[in-house]
């Protein structure tokens, strides 16, 4: 059901994860008419998808704007997760930018700290996004939301995105602690995060960063109520090892078992890398986002999920 001043937003990467969500929150609110943006259509994908799937061609600006102003787009939400390369991204905001319809764009950051700002070389995407955008009359803000919580779930609650545990091996009572395991982090429900995204589109003026804190917990507590959830069910306590700030900043990590499968799909040396320099984030508080103000405070009546109900969902049996 849309209204009588509803608008078109398009979520481009809304065929799954994050996006996939923030579609399928958008629709049940009913206040916008929705499309996905894809690269393809599959026969399996327009039975899944809560919204219309538009075909288009990120290597092609004139197709994508063609696709924002013939479905009347006012606001894109973009998802796009496009491993190393910001290319996509870059020409769709280029297309918005030239569209007569579309005056918003929310870029794919979501992120778990300002790193685009603050180590542009690591996260050379986001901050050649976050350039692109700044060179428009667009209005657009970034979402900064922590960790995803749904990186530690169990099929027992339902997500859009995979899991990806780091430190926390919950399913092998492990745990691996970067420094002392005393620094805290935000994590937040990948629902949750949709949650805020479809309010953010109520507001009239939108901030260049905004924030959702689902959670915040160290990584001690986080293991301890990890291992609260879990010991009525295998009746062992999580071994726990501590990586020093040293062995990390050498690339050593302790190796998981939940990491195996990423090691062997995307490599060792590449993942640890990736394991090491998050740990050291951590240790340097990084993850703990301090904001000035939230998308929390502004929607109070949105309760988000805590990482303790999370974990009882996902893993008390
Ligand atoms: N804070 C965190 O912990 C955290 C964790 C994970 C992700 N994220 C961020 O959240 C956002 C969404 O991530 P996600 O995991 O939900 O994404 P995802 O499911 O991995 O991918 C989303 C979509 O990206 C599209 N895509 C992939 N490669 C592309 C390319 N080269 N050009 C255009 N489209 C492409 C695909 O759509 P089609 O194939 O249908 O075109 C796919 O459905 C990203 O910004 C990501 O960095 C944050």
């Amino acid at each position: 059901m849309t209204t009588a001043t509803a608008t078109t937003v398009a979520i481009a990467g809304g065929t799954k994860g994050l996006g996939l969500t923030i579609a399928e929150a958008l629709v049940v609110q009913g206040k916008h008419d929705v499309v996905i943006f894809g690269r393809k259509r599959t026969t399996d994908l327009d039975e899944k998808l809560p919204a219309r799937l538009v075909i288009v061609d990120y290597d092609n600006i004139q197709n994508l704007t063609e696709a924002l102003e013939s479905n009347n787009v006012s606001d894109v939400i973009c998802t796009v997760n496009s491993n190393g390369s910001s290319l996509s991204e870059r020409n769709l905001i280029r297309a918005a930018e030239n569209s007569s319809k579309t005056a918003r764009y929310i870029p794919s950051i979501f992120a778990g700290f300002t790193y685009p700002i603050k180590y542009p070389a690591f996260a050379k995407c986001k901050a050649e996004v976050l350039e692109e955008l700044a060179k428009t009359s667009l209005m657009y803000t970034a979402v900064y939301n922590g960790m995803f919580m749904d990186f530690y779930g169990s099929p027992l609650l339902k997500s859009n995105v995979d899991p990806f545990p780091m430190f926390v091996d919950i399913s092998n009572n492990m745990a691996a602690q970067p420094g002392s395991g005393a620094q805290a982090i935000v994590l937040t429900r990948v629902l949750d995060v949709a949650r805020f995204v479809v309010r953010l589109l109520d507001l009239p003026d939108w901030p260049k960063e905004s924030y959702v804190i689902g959670d915040r917990v160290t990584l001690h507590d986080f293991v301890n109520m990890a291992e609260e959830v879990r010991v009525s069910l295998s009746g062992t306590k999580f071994h726990i090892t501590y990586d020093s700030k040293e062995e990390l900043e050498a690339g050593n990590v302790t190796e998981l078992p939940c990491y195996s499968a990423v090691f062997a799909a995307v490599g060792k040396d590449l993942s640890k890398q990736l394991y090491s320099q998050t740990g050291l984030w951590i240790i340097n508080n990084e993850l703990d986002l301090r904001p000035a103000g939230t998308l929390n405070d502004i929607f109070p009546d949105i309760k988000s999920m805590t990482l303790r109900e999370f974990l009882e969902l996902s893993w008390r049996i």
